[in-house]
């Protein structure tokens, strides 16, 4: 997502610093403390312009909400957007997270979305890919129990590569879809099941997996209508 430089960038960032997290560091295990309740914390990481995480904010005002994004100028669209809506349960962090230990104490969330992550397709750029295996170890710790990862991709590499990286960090898939919100939408079940076939081995391991979708399932992002608009399928795990 590349976006020119927007004129006077700090002084907006300033403007809404309500909803900014300048040191997420000096947050962490304490994040309760930042929101000033007790409700559980879900973080997506790269927000873009926050669509997303918003539509999160303002379906679930009863939980919070932190948005990691590695470009300012695209997470002002974000910030700018919690303030207009005025969300006290939303917080942005403008960073590009690799340990997410440096920012949350183990334990501390109870669930992490990643929508429409950077594919990096060159091999050798695998560890940049924010659902390889030992990101997803790292992101684990963060986790409470019983808190799920949910990820959501228009690119069918990226989400073969997925499934085998959650395999090899040990995880469960919990519920998965090729086809988010086409004809098979709303049944995991059956889409796991009639579509596994096309996309090798490492897929068809989790032909069967089923499950409740999540909240990503129902909200949309920025990537994701475009590619929708264009045709293309949704993949989405939980694990
Ligand atoms: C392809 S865009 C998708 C944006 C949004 N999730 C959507 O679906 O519309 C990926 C975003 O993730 C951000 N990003 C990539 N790696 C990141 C990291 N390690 N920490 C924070 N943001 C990251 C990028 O800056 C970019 O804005």
């Amino acid at each position: 997502m590349r976006q020119r430089n927007i004129k006077n960038l700090q002084e907006k960032l300033e403007l809404n610093s309500a909803y900014l997290i300048r040191e997420p560091e000096s947050c962490r295990g304490r994040w309760r403390e930042v929101f000033g309740n007790d409700a559980p914390i879900y973080l997506e990481i790269g927000c873009g312009k926050g669509r997303f995480i918003t539509g999160c904010a303002a379906a679930h005002p009863e939980r919070n909400y932190i948005a990691i994004e590695g470009q300012s100028n695209v997470a002002l669209r974000a910030l700018e957007k919690a303030a207009a809506l005025e969300q006290n349960n939303l917080r942005i962090v403008i960073a590009y997270v690799a340990d997410l230990l440096a920012f949350f104490a183990e334990g501390e969330l109870a669930g992490i979305y990643l929508n429409f992550s950077d594919p990096w397709p060159k091999a050798r750029h695998a560890k940049r890919r924010l659902t390889y295996h030992k990101r997803l170890e790292n992101y684990k710790q963060v986790l409470a129990g019983g808190g799920a990862i949910e990820f959501k991709t228009d690119n069918d590499q990226l989400f073969n590569f997925t499934l085998d990286e959650i395999a090899r960090a040990g995880c469960e898939v919990l519920a998965l879809s090729r086809d988010l919100h086409g004809e098979t939408a709303g049944s995991a079940e059956a889409a796991a099941g009639e579509d596994a076939s096309q996309f090798g081995e490492a897929a068809s391991q989790f032909g069967e997996a089923a499950g409740q979708l999540g909240e990503a399932a129902s909200q949309l992002t920025e990537y994701e209508e475009r590619f929708m608009q264009a045709g293309k399928n949704i993949n989405y795990v939980k694990f």
